[in-house]
């Protein structure tokens, strides 16, 4: 079976197609953050009015580079939520629009769903069942995975996304958005010592997050460093590095924590935050002392892309899942 993916969810117009013979056949991403970067932050009407005008030109080119035309699909699959309504619209209208054309089946994909299978794109996929770290801009969940569908949440934030507080972090720290890979970059000349953040809610039992709280703390000692006259490079660098340290350290007593709950030994990591680098290598430490592996997303489908979309609708669709008439774009979905 081959299927289109599409993912718009956000501020990446992401296609894919994948083949349940023969893998992923092709995938192409437009990222709109050049466009965003201006205003700080992503702005729901500029995302969606982009999306309209890269989705179908990206379309072709996937279907270009894998040596197909239309007539050779045999579904779409789309992400329908969460994420920003609008953006969510243009991908579910172009996907239904072109089912009902080339008449296939066309099937709503969660977005965190997307992210937590992206792994199964590897050359050395993670057997069923294992835990998930998905940490992403919008979710910071830990979540048991026995098959496709058969997720348990084991664990959330209850406020701020791990991602969310990065980029937070970002605006307080004067750094481009998006503020993730910023903050990481600038922590790397930071001193470790001279800082000691809150690692929130890791003195009590419980796989839940809270990041609020340290998004405050941060705020609090740049204002102190402001107003002492010290929020030269070094200060700035000196908190992204104590401001790291903390939400890694959090994420790797969780992950510890959900491990020796669930007894399991695989551990995947994904979404946009996967990709930080001192997470890898702590987690690395920690999973290994366990006898357990992590398994990550290669890093450009650690953050939003068409083929997490693709493979995952290529599994439902193959199992006779599809939409009925009417396309989905929900703004907020439980996984
Ligand atoms: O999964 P994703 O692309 O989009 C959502 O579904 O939210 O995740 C984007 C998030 C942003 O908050 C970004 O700042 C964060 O992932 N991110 C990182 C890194 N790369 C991306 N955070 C920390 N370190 C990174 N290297
Ligand atoms: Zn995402």
């Amino acid at each position: 079976m081959r299927v289109l993916g599409i993912e718009t969810s956000c501020d990446e117009t992401g296609v894919a197609l994948y083949d349940t013979d023969h893998g992923l056949l092709a995938d192409a991403l437009y990222s709109q953050v050049a466009m965003h970067a201006d205003y700080g932050g992503v702005v729901p009407e500029l995302a969606s009015r982009d999306h309209t005008r890269k989705l179908l030109p990206l379309i072709q080119q996937v279907l270009d580079e894998a040596g197909l035309a239309r007539s050779d699909l045999d579904g779409i699959a789309y992400t329908a939520g969460p994420g920003l309504v609008g953006a969510l619209m243009v991908g579910a209208s172009t996907a239904h629009g072109l089912a009902r054309a080339l008449d296939i089946p066309a099937l709503g994909i969660h977005h965190m769903e997307g992210h937590l299978l992206a792994p199964m794109l590897e050359d050395e996929p993670p057997g069923f069942p294992f835990v998930a770290l998905l940490v992403s801009g919008g979710h910071t969940q830990l979540v048991e995975v026995d098959g496709l569908g058969r997720y348990r949440l084991l664990g959330e934030s209850v406020d701020d996304a791990a991602g969310e507080a990065f980029d937070k972090t970002a605006k307080m720290l004067e750094l481009a958005y998006p503020g993730g890979p910023e903050v990481a970059r600038l922590a790397e000349q930071g001193n470790p010592r001279r800082f000691r953040f809150p690692r929130p809610m890791t003195d009590r039992p419980g796989l839940d997050f809270s990041f609020s709280g340290l998004k405050t703390h941060t705020l609090t000692t740049a204002n102190n460093l402001r107003d002492v006259g010290e929020l030269d490079d070094q200060g700035r660098a000196d908190i992204a590095r104590a401001f790291e340290d903390a939400v890694v350290d959090t994420l790797v007593i969780k992950c510890r924590r959900a491990l020796d709950q669930t007894g399991l030994k695989r551990l995947v990591v994904a979404g946009g935050v996967s990709a930080n680098k001192r997470l890898r290598e702590r987690l690395a430490i920690e999973v290994g002392k366990r006898g357990a592996r992590a398994f990550y997303p290669r890093g450009r489908f650690c953050t939003d892309n068409g083929a997490m979309i693709a493979y995952v609708g290529a599994q439902r669709l193959l199992a006779g899942e599809r939409d009925d008439s009417a396309m989905k774009a929900v703004p907020r979905w439980p996984l």
